[in-house]
């Protein structure tokens, strides 16, 4: 007899009520447990943490760092190689995308003054990165391993190779590597991806929270320089906000200054922008491996990075996000065919896959079709003729990503976050976060602002608290279907719209309920089963309620038809929301972001993030009041203590698969 279809997969949890408790609350039936915080040590040796700030600079490079963000669950077999089907140990690779405002790293927050202190900027270094530590499960317990072999820290100061087209380039030349073959730290890393052979990619986001330049530093350079500097966000004159530069003359703080200060490139630090801004790769299971930053990926405001389901005998293909207003959306494709083999063969393999391939970059037409639009020296003007910029080969397209797809007419997109593959049909889904640089179609844009167009469809006025949000405060989610023939298209619509579930119905397109209704789409996540998981982030929707987790069942490319958006924008709208399709998980502790998904394959164990909880609120050291208490309040709900950034485990009380 035929075997019996599969049954349908089916949301089966009761909706939790949108709230502003300082909790992570889940439905009934769950359980919630921290696996790890701020501070925590990794290894013995070091002391637990205090909550007063107290602990060494140094110890933080065998401490979990701050802002946890993307993650990434590689299952372990028992002689420690990679193995996608183990649930009951593993490694689990955390991003520490910042140090948070209120600086809970120090004794009383950061020290005052144009001039930071040298030993809490060492600190802010070693807690930014990644973490890697081993998980066990242990029954109904999941914890992680002290100690464990595998344990790793990499940070801000880790010494990294530059590897494809990029490698070499004068555009990456430092003192500290004058043939522009390494660099240190990764930094601001915000989401991530994998791969099929088994290691992590984390991806730099906000690398500008750290780089100032010096007035009068335009002079000093090339004009073409000067172009690219702006268009990167980092113009002369500009100071960071965290001011690392400022410490000392030491080489671990003065090279946060991309200034020329020397003779020539190889003599100071006038590069450090362009050492940053990568997708960085991490073997987990070579604690002693060397990361390398691949550089064919491009250079921008990388969310993450995000890999379609790998097929033997195809190249690999990779889609990231620039999360900046007005950014793009770009996908890689591989040189290299895939080969399962490859399994477990660590950054040989990456360097296989990650550093020979074609960068291509989004183009969304009002029709419902898209289009790859290829980065390529040589090829669509991307030359040294081009009058915008001179491209001197495909390393400083890389570089300067931004301005190719400038030129190329790619989409400016409301702010591209998380993407996340279909595990079956392959369809693509990328969040929209939000766009306050919308304008209404029958405004005059000026400066960056742009009207809205079919694939970024809103402008309104949204109302939080008393004050008025506009352009897209709210969000969205666009999906799209790869045309099986010609790797340069697509078909698009929109999958969601966020919303008020009060909103006006030219708001709310997709017709969200109590049950369902969220703001500012940023984490996204496919299980193997098919269930979509969507995180928020601050947005316009804190008044009413703390950051969230949804899961959701999404349907496919075309589902919805055409609709008209507020502003009269036509769009490809995806199918209206019910509770069947689209239903509240869980919500957060005050004045954080949930961010970071990983499952077990059994899919019995999911971890998440909370990162910065209490965030808004200046901290009062002395009478130790805070904008939130969490983690410690989750099991004592008196406990006063400084908030935390912590990845927290997710079970159900009955065993069973989560979320069905
Ligand atoms: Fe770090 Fe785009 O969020
Ligand atoms: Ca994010
Ligand atoms: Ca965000
Ligand atoms: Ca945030």
């Amino acid at each position: 007899p035929a075997p019996a279809p599969a049954p349908a997969l089916k949301i089966g949890f009761t909706a939790v009520a949108k709230n502003k408790n300082d909790l992570v609350t889940v439905p009934e039936g769950y359980n919630v447990s921290i696996l790890h915080a701020l501070g925590d040590p990794m290894h013995f040796g070091d002391e637990s943490w205090k909550d007063d700030g107290s602990e060494a600079a140094d110890s933080y490079n065998r401490r979990i760092g701050d802002g946890h963000d993307g993650m990434y669950w590689f299952g372990m077999s028992d002689a420690g190689a990679f193995d996608a089907k183990r649930s009951d140990r593993g490694l689990l690779a955390v991003n520490h995308e910042y140090v948070v405002a209120p600086y809970g790293l120090h004794p009383a927050g950061r020290a005052a003054g144009a001039t930071r202190n040298a030993a809490e900027v060492e600190k802010e270094i070693y807690a930014h990165g990644v973490s890697v530590v081993e998980v066990k499960r242990d029954g109904a317990n999941t914890t992680m391993v002290r100690g464990s072999r595998y344990n790793r820290r990499v940070t801000s100061a880790t010494t990294m190779d530059i590897t494809g087209p990029a490698k070499g380039n004068a555009l990456l030349q430092t003192l500290f590597s004058p043939t522009a073959v390494q660099t240190r730290g990764t930094n601001n890393n915000c989401a991530n991806g994998y791969t099929p052979w088994g290691t992590y990619l984390t991806c730099e986001e906000n690398y500008l929270n750290v780089i100032s330049r010096a007035a009068g530093d335009d002079a000093l350079r090339s004009a073409k320089e000067v172009v690219s500097m702006n268009r990167y966000g980092l113009p002369q004159n500009r100071k960071s906000p965290y001011l690392w530069e400022t410490a000392g003359t030491a080489d671990l703080y003065a090279r946060w200054n991309s200034s020329v200060t020397g003779a020539a490139a190889t003599a100071d630090y006038r590069n450090t922008i362009n050492t940053f801004g990568w997708v960085v790769e991490i073997d987990p299971f070579a604690p002693d491996s060397t990361p390398a930053k691949r550089t064919a990926l491009g250079r921008f405001n990388h969310e993450g990075a995000w890999p379609a389901e790998a097929v033997a005998g195809k190249p690999i293909v990779i889609y990231m996000g620039d999360d900046s207003r007005n950014e793009y959306i770009y996908k890689f494709v591989s040189k290299a065919n895939w080969d399962a083999a490859d399994v477990g063969k660590g950054m040989t393999a990456g360097a296989k896959y990650l550093d020979e391939g074609t960068l291509y970059v989004a183009k969304f037409n009002a029709d419902g079709t898209g289009n790859w639009l290829e980065l390529s020296f040589g090829k669509n003007g991307l030359d040294a003729a081009n009058t915008t910029y001179a491209f001197a080969n495909q390393g400083d397209v890389v570089i300067n990503a931004r301005i190719a797809a400038d030129i190329l007419g790619a989409t400016k997109m409301d702010r591209p976050e998380w993407g996340a593959v279909h595990p079956t049909n392959g369809e693509v889904y990328m969040t929209l976060t939000n766009n306050s640089n919308r304008v209404a179609t029958t405004a005059t844009p000026t400066g960056s602002q742009l009207k809205p167009d079919a694939a970024n469809p809103r402008y309104y006025e949204d109302m939080k608290g008393t004050a008025t949000q506009k352009g897209n405060p709210n969000g969205h989610i666009i999906r799209w279907k790869e045309d099986a023939a010609d790797v340069t298209k697509m078909t698009w619509d929109v999958y969601l719209f966020g919303a008020q579930s009060d909103a006006a119905a030219d708001v709310n397109l997709s017709s969200l309920t109590d049950v369902n209704d969220f703001s500012s789409p940023d984490g996204l996540y496919f299980d193997k089963r098919g269930m979509l998981w969507i995180q928020t982030d601050d947005g316009a929707y804190t008044d009413v309620t703390n950051c969230m987790m949804l899961a959701a069942l999404p349907g496919k490319v075309g589902d919805g038809g055409v609709a008209t958006a507020a502003g009269g924008t036509q769009t490809r709208a995806g199918a209206k929301a019910s509770a069947d399709t689209l239903r509240r998980f869980l919500v957060g502790p005050k004045e954080c972001e949930i961010t970071g998904i990983a499952m077990t394959p059994d899919h019995k164990t999911l971890f998440f993030n909370v990162q910065h909880p209490g965030e808004d609120t200046a901290p009062d050291w002395a009478a130790k009041t805070f904008g939130s208490y969490w983690p410690a309040n989750q099991t004592d709900t008196t406990a006063k203590k400084r908030p935390r950034s912590a990845t927290v485990v997710v079970t159900r009380k009955d065993g069973g698969e989560i979320g069905i």
